[in-house]
């Protein structure tokens, strides 16, 4: 794999690369411009061949490739019936919630969190419940005293943990993760487990599925995964649900079959089992190249710009970055680095009001790129220093 190829990829419909302004390097939205494991390529072709697309179902191989991709990265045994689907994560969110929830009821998230949670809770007239991250000398905990106490109020009926957590990029520990779910079995909340982020996890750091974690947790919970982002293969929309609990089960996938959502895209099943069964090797060079433009983004920022702080992630391609020393929030922060910069990152605030301050910036790219789009927001800054006559 040639990882430092700068794809073109505008004219391609990527969302990413759509952004109408030009000259504009787009390091937002959780892709990558890294090409796919050739595996999933040769996979793709072998279907594009075969010349025929009709309605797709799954297959013993399919189960089996989701199943051993569990064994061998997280040591865990899943079992076949647990394994649901959904076009994608959120869509599978929002049938849950049809399920699990009435209106009126209250769940919990933890903000900053992926924005796309707050409009799927209230999509089903549910109330946000913010269990905002602590965030103390550039780092994120949860508040568990805050957790404890909307837990306890009558209507919570879920949590939606993200783990690891887009966009603070933690990895929960056995620890905390056992602290979440007491906390759940204590006053009978479901917990969905949004573990899309699992596989991209850095060195020194163990993602720990929530099942794997508390196995009493197994008939209360529900785990999100996909190989979409793993393997940059989220235009196949083929996501995995395991639920556990028969009863959920049956109902969210009478729900699915009610939507007309229970059918897998043709491409994503073969993308799906190809990923799993080959992918492996691209996956481990993609992580050493993720680390390494992890580590060059944050130095560049320690070494030139000391108003922006680069949290220091321990899972994702993303990089949660403070801007709070520029003085700048919401709308007039993300402007400003579009326009002075034409760096376009992902707007903090829209991850809710303890974002305000901070943007969100996609590393899964040449490094090439990235040392131009830091290279021009360098610019940008210093010409904001000197007009704001600041001097660093
Ligand atoms: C934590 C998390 N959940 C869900 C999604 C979206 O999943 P999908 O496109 O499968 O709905 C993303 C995408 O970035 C994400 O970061």
């Amino acid at each position: 794999m040639n990882w430092n190829d700068c794809i073109e990829r505008t004219n391609t419909h990527s969302v990413k690369w759509s952004f109408p302004a030009e000259d504009v390097i787009p390091m937002c939205i959780a892709d990558m411009d890294f090409q796919v494991s050739p595996a999933i390529v040769e996979a793709m072709n072998r279907k594009a061949q075969h010349g025929i697309y009709g309605y797709t179902t799954f297959s013993d191989r399919y189960f089996e490739s989701v199943i051993s991709w569990w064994k061998r990265r997280f040591h865990m045994d899943i079992e076949k019936e647990w394994i649901s689907f959904s076009p994608g994560i959120i869509p599978g969110i929002n049938v849950l919630l049809s399920v699990l929830t009435e209106p009126g009821d209250g769940v919990i998230i933890q903000d900053p969190v992926y924005y796309p949670f707050y409009s799927t809770i209230e999509n089903h007239g549910c109330s946000v419940m913010k269990n905002t991250l602590l965030y103390e000398d550039g780092e994120y905990s949860i508040d568990f005293d805050d957790l404890e106490e909307k837990a306890s109020h009558p209507r919570t009926k879920l949590l939606i943990l993200c783990s690891p957590h887009n966009p603070v990029g933690r990895v929960w520990t056995q620890e905390e993760l056992m602290k979440i779910g007491s906390i759940a079995k204590r006053h009978d909340l479901w917990i969905i487990s949004d573990e899309m982020h699992g596989d991209l996890v850095y060195k020194g750091h163990e993602h720990v599925p929530l099942f794997k974690g508390d196995e009493s947790l197994v008939e209360r919970s529900i785990l999100c995964a996909a190989p979409s982002k793993t393997f940059n293969i989220a235009g196949l929309q083929t996501s995995i649900l395991l639920i556990p609990n028969k009863d959920l089960r049956d109902k969210y996938n009478e729900k699915l079959t009610g939507y007309g959502l229970m059918r897998p895209n043709v491409f994503g099943i073969e993308g799906t089992i190809a990923a799993y069964e080959e992918g492996e090797p691209w996956l481990n060079e993609l992580l050493m190249v993720l680390e390494e433009n992890k580590q060059y983004v944050l130095n560049y920022l320690e070494q030139h710009l000391p108003e922006v702080k680069g949290i220091t992630p321990q899972a994702t391609h993303l990089i949660w970055m403070d801007c709070t020393e520029l003085g700048m929030a919401g709308e007039e922060l993300c402007t400003f680095f579009l326009e002075k910069a034409k760096v376009k990152f992902d707007e903090g605030f829209k991850f809710g009001q303890s974002g305000h301050t901070f943007v969100r910036m996609n590393i899964a790219c040449p490094k090439e790129r990235i040392d131009l789009a830091l290279r021009r927001i360098h610019e940008a800054i210093l010409d904001y220093r000197v007009n704001r006559n600041i001097m660093k």
